[in-house]
């Protein structure tokens, strides 16, 4: 191979290294950009898949995954969940008030508007982080962040929105377009023993296996959630997953909940809007 010949796959590698969504560019943050350039980045990437593919994580990757996906969703292993979710919220709390009493349209169909900003609090509201405050404003103790009731919950919340686009809006308002870019630093940064960032799995290497899993591309990667998954033998809540995949990279994981992980969700599902919500989800 002729020297030039060999810079210039060098200038091809480094051009498409650098066509990857990245947090390089420190210029003011351009969400509608951001979305745009990811989204692409996916569909380029994977050009057989429609938008909406991706939201079906690891199963969009793979045709043999799919085909036992399509066979699990006939006796889906989250309809315990989904049944539990939904009585809890027909069951009052002990002041006679519901969960539905928190929400607007009474919590039905509301899932792809969660997280958003709050301009009166100047930060990122979640939905488990919206449940819990609805429990402790009705004199109720709130529940663990990764599962269980908290899963019960946002699976049936997810379900009653099944279908419809992410719907996550940045207001005009300098706080919100900091804690996107907050989330944003978050995801692209290395961390931990590996030195890995979110985007180094779910990223660069989507559709790959590491050891039995199939990695999710981050395009689409909040809309299933919450997920039953076999190894944990049970559901498992957004702040579940973001804990898990911490410790995976073997970096100290942060509390569930913590402003940190809010914006990192708030960076995540604005990079998934138009993407339909699918949740809850199942994995091997
Ligand atoms: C070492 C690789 C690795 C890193 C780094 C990593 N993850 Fe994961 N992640 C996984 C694996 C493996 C799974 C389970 C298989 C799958 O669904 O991708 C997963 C699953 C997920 C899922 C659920 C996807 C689904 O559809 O089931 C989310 C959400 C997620 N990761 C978010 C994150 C975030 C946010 C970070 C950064 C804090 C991160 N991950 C870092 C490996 C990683």
């Amino acid at each position: 191979m002729s020297a030039r010949k060999a810079i210039s796959l060098v200038t091809a590698a480094l051009a498409l290294a650098f066509a990857a969504p990245s947090a390089i560019a420190a210029d003011t943050p351009n969400p509608i950009a951001d979305a745009k350039a990811f989204q692409k980045y996916f569909t380029t990437k994977f050009p057989k898949l429609k938008l909406e593919d991706f939201v079906n994580g690891p199963y969009s990757m793979n045709e043999d995954l799919y085909k036992q996906w399509q066979e699990k969703e006939q006796f889906p292993p989250y309809e315990f969940a989904l049944e539990a979710g939904k009585e809890m919220f027909a069951t009052p709390f002990k002041n006679g008030k519901t969960y539905g009493d928190c929400f607007p349209n009474k919590g039905i169909g509301i899932r792809q508007n969660y997280p958003y900003f709050d301009e009166k609090e100047g930060k990122v509201i979640t939905l488990e982080l919206a449940l819990n405050r609805c429990r402790e404003a009705n004199g109720e103790p709130p529940v663990s962040y990764v599962k269980d009731e908290m899963a019960s919950l946002t699976a049936y919340m997810a379900f009653t929105s099944r279908g419809k686009p992410f719907d996550i809006r940045i207001p005009d308002d300098p706080r919100a377009l900091d804690a996107y870019q907050k989330g944003k630093e978050y995801f692209y940064t290395r961390r931990g023993q590996l030195n890995f960032s979110c985007a180094t799995c779910h990223v660069q290497e989507p559709g790959e296996r590491i050891r039995a899993e199939v990695l999710a591309p981050a395009l689409g990667i909040m809309n299933a959630l919450p997920i039953y998954r076999s190894e944990w033998s049970g559901m498992g809540t957004t702040s579940r997953r973001f804990v898990t995949c911490n410790s995976q990279t073997r970096a100290v994981p942060i509390n569930p909940q913590d402003e940190e992980y809010r914006d990192l969700e708030y960076y995540l599902s604005y990079m998934s809007n138009g993407l339909p919500i699918s949740g809850p989800g199942a994995r091997p």
